[in-house]
């Protein structure tokens, strides 16, 4: 039995082991193979006896040098925290738009702003601030409520016709259709007045135009339509729309108005992070 043959096809030794005339041919694993599984073995033993290993009822076995990667975060957080530390004391501390005059101060208020932006803000506004109908375009150089670093810190800290803010920016254009306070000839005037001062298709400027305008709309729009940023009456001349743009457009406001509604955020984010989304915004290429 244990005389190890040489098997004839194959010129290997046999194990010695046969089942019906069936034998086993000895091929043993190669040595380097059998070290590198021996030296694996050795290094997971030591390994679980370094660092927390086994698990047990209600944590693990916490190896002999103590490692945790919990406290590994803890301790990079505090770090971090620290870091940012000085900076939002300092931005609390800073006017808003002293900030901008303190290029790292102004730096490091802009990254912040960027990704509070992204949280708060993109559903909105966009993940590049660019709007949507009804959602203002944040990029560009028409501001409804101001575009000085201060108004928008004024924007942001109270809202727009907030319910959640006393101090919230509001003012609510007249429903002059639907409340019967013009005429549906005098909306059409007055409509194609608004038109023409931006070349809207089917605008025509006439003297009862202007007359509707200057009793009805210039208080909230501006002498020429211009927009008042004090009352949050958008400018009506450039070819820029909160709504819609055509002649139908403006119809539509006038029957039936529509109004922005903003939260407030001072309340809820705290006057740092305010103050950094006021700088963001500032320095999207719009800024005053
Ligand atoms: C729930 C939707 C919503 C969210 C969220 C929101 N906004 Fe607004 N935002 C609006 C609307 C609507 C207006 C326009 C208000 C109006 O019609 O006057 C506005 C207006 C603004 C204005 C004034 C624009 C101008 O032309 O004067 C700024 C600045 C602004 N948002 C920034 C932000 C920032 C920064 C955040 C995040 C902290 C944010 N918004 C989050 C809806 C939102
Ligand atoms: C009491 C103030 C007030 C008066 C008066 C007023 N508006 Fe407005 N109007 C507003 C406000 C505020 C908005 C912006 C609504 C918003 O932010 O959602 C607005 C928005 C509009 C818009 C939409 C602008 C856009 O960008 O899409 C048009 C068009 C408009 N008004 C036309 C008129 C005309 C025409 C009259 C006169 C017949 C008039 N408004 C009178 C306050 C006023």
């Amino acid at each position: 039995m244990s005389d190890k043959e040489i098997d004839d096809v194959t010129g290997t030794a046999t194990t010695g082991h046969e089942w019906d005339g069936i034998k086993e041919l000895n091929t043993p694993l190669p040595r380097w193979w059998l070290w590198t599984f021996y030296g694996c073995i050795a290094f997971a033993i030591g390994y679980s006896v370094v660092y927390p290993a086994w698990p047990l009822i209600t944590s693990a076995t916490p190896g002999v040098i103590g490692y945790s990667s919990r406290a590994e975060l803890d301790k990079d957080l505090a770090a971090a925290t620290a870091a940012q530390g000085d900076r939002i004391a300092q931005i609390a501390a800073t006017p808003v738009a002293d900030i901008l005059n303190d290029a790292e101060l102004a730096r490091f208020a802009t990254a912040g702003g960027k990704s509070l932006f992204k949280v708060y803000c993109s559903q909105c506004h966009g993940t590049g601030a660019t709007g949507s109908a009804g959602y203002p375009n944040l990029n560009d150089d028409e501001w409804i409520w101001g575009g000085t670093i201060d108004q928008i810190h004024t924007t942001l800290t109270h809202g727009v016709r907030s319910e959640a803010d006393p101090d919230t920016r509001f003012n609510m254009m007249p429903n002059f259709g639907a409340d019967e306070l013009l005429t549906a000839e005098e909306i059409d005037s007055v409509a194609k007045e608004v038109a023409s001062y931006s070349g809207i298709e089917g605008g025509v400027t006439s003297p009862e135009g202007i007359q509707l305008f200057a009793d009805n709309c210039a208080a909230c729009h501006g002498e020429k339509g211009e927009g008042l940023p004090e009352l949050g009456g958008p400018s009506l001349t450039d070819q820029i729309w909160l709504y819609q743009g055509t002649l139908d457009g403006i119809k539509a406001q006038l029957n039936q108005t529509r109004h922005g509604v903003m939260p407030a955020w001072g309340a809820r984010l705290g006057d740092s992070a305010v103050k950094q989304l006021a700088v963001y915004v500032h320095g999207l290429g719009g800024g005053q």
